[in-house]
């Protein structure tokens, strides 16, 4: 089934310039690019994006680090785009990543760790709508 997902190149892995990279492994997967915008989020803004997490110890750090600078955001598509983007990624922790992934060649913590991409279907919706209204 075509999905979408939302990715999002995150501030450490922009600051290393590693965004083109990053995207040459999304297009090479077979992803089509929907959507793409490099911008800036507010406090506010990265609040809400993670409020699931409101209540985990890390939250602070967390908002505070994925508003720190640019990210670049995408709105994916794919069969089986979730799935797919959530394995070309690697695991949260870039330590447990499998070779090849984003993470195991670009992150460098469980936090800072370069991308992000939805969990779900409804979170997926959530997501892409929460950057891109029209969506
Ligand atoms: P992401 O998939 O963007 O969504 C939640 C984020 O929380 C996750 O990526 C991690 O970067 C971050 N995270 C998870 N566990 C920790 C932790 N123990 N310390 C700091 N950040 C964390």
């Amino acid at each position: 089934m075509v999905e979408r997902t939302l990715a999002i190149i995150k501030p450490d892995a922009v600051s290393k310039k590693f965004t083109g990279k990053i995207i040459d492994m999304i297009e090479n997967h077979g992803f089509n690019i929907i959507r793409m915008q490099k911008l800036r989020m507010a406090p506010e803004h990265g609040q809400a994006f993670y409020a699931v997490h409101k209540e985990r110890p890390f939250f602070g750090e967390l908002v505070e680090f994925i508003t720190s600078g640019p990210v670049v955001v995408m709105a994916l598509e794919k069969e089986n785009a979730i799935k797919d983007w959530r394995t070309l990624m690697g695991a949260t922790n870039p330590a447990q990543a499998d070779a090849g992934t984003v993470r195991k060649l670009y992150a460098e913590s469980i936090g800072k760790n370069a991308v992000h991409g939805s969990d779900a279907p409804e979170t997926a919706q959530e997501e892409i709508k929460f950057f891109f209204h029209d969506l």
